[in-house]
């Protein structure tokens, strides 16, 4: 039996049937690649669904690993460690924010966030998006939009949530009461099908949440750190929010997620209010100063906004009958297909490209920031053959 199939089966016994895989299974990754269990290379311009942003197992943050477990792993956060103070510092600092908390996943950040908004405000109403997505723990789940997601949990989920529609400005205006506490948007819609916020929407939302007294929230935890061409998506518009969420690129590959605050709004939560066990894992956060100092060093939010010009213009150079649209910033694009987009996942998957399906229709393309030129034009070429009439 291949190791393939022995995987397959053995999952199959022990763990919850949660995920839809790829039928490869991973023997290692470096760079902009991953070779399966037979030795087959991919190119990935999926990169851990826009967690990689520096590609695989990038020498910089091995060696941060490498260094922080050699002197601690773990010991609470019951004593002060230098790796989450420098990772906030550093953090802070790109974001244009204040402080942070720092935690394990994207959805413990939404979290965090709300529970910080909720208190801060002393309100209860939370206002997302249409088609927006924060994460599957039950208050994040409460936020996100798609009822593939929500209604087999519908029963226990936050009665305090109403939805507005995406980029609708007039909506919006109307959807913020005085019992909102927070307003939670995405810059770009990931999972939604990447959808871009206009900037006008952002502006409005700005503007309503400061008449009203309502907490605006940016969830950037696939759009921050470089991917779009700027460090933080916001960052295309000026706008400032009032806590920003971060994670899935922020540990270079661990788990490692941070809601950061404006000013003194932080200090509204006193000790005992939040908290985590693993939150701010020094080895994580070492990883995680490795990644944001070497998006620095080598400039990789211009490469990212470079790169992502040139892998938008050879999508949309493509002109084929079967794509609606190819939309997005920087690397994070989406080509909406006329029909499901899985089988084209799967089609690219065997010239040894890796991408992904989300929303139904729309095939996402979220490459590692370090992408070559020579690697964009083998996907786009890769692509326009997939696509040509046959
Ligand atoms: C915008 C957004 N928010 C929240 C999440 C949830 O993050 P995590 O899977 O780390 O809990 C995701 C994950 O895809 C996301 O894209």
């Amino acid at each position: 039996m291949s190791n393939l199939k022995s995987l397959q089966e053995r999952e199959k016994r022990l763990l919850l049937p949660t995920y839809v895989r790829q039928p490869m299974a991973v023997r290692r990754a470096k760079g902009m690649y991953v070779w399966d269990e037979r030795g087959r290379k991919y190119l990935d311009f999926f990169g851990g669904v826009a967690v990689n942003a520096l590609g695989h197992c990038h020498p910089a943050v091995v060696a941060a690993i490498r260094r922080q477990s050699q002197a601690y792993l773990h010991v609470s956060n019951h004593y002060y460690q230098e790796p989450q103070v420098a990772l906030a510092e550093r953090l802070v600092k790109v974001a244009g924010m204040s402080q942070a908390f720092l935690c394990n996943s994207g959805a413990e950040a939404i979290e965090g966030a709300l529970k910080l908004a909720a208190k801060a405000t002393g309100k209860r109403e939370f206002i997302a998006c249409h088609d927006g997505f924060h994460g599957r723990t039950l208050a994040a789940l409460s936020l996100t939009h798609e009822r593939k997601y929500r209604d087999p949990f519908s029963h226990v989920l936050m009665k305090s949530v109403k939805f507005t529609p995406y980029n609708d400005v007039k909506a919006l205006r109307f959807a913020l009461g005085t019992d909102t506490a927070a307003l939670i948007v995405e810059p770009i819609q990931g999972e939604g099908g990447v959808r871009v916020a206009g900037e006008e929407f952002l502006r409005v939302a700005r503007e309503a949440c400061d008449e009203k007294g309502v907490l605006l929230v940016l969830d950037e935890i696939q759009t921050g750190l470089g991917r779009t061409g700027k460090w933080f998506a916001k960052d295309h518009t000026g706008i400032q929010p009032d806590i920003l969420v971060s994670a899935k690129a922020l540990g270079g590959g661990l788990p490692l997620g941070a809601f950061l605050s404006r000013d003194d709004l932080g200090g509204k939560f006193v000790p005992g209010d939040h908290g985590s066990t693993f939150g701010g894992n020094p080895v994580s956060c070492a990883a995680g100063l490795a990644v944001l100092q070497t998006i620095e060093k080598q400039r990789l939010v211009d490469r990212a906004a470079k790169m992502g010009t040139l892998l938008l213009e050879g999508l949309r150079g493509l002109r084929s009958d079967k794509v609606k649209e190819v939309r997005g910033q920087g690397l994070l694009l989406g080509m909406e297909m006329k029909d499901p987009a899985a089988p084209w996942v799967e089609k690219m998957r065997q010239q040894g490209i890796l991408l992904n399906a989300t929303s139904e229709t729309v095939l996402r393309l979220t490459p590692p920031l370090i992408v070559s030129k020579p690697e964009v034009e083998r996907v786009v070429q890769a692509l326009g053959t997939e696509l040509a009439p046959k």
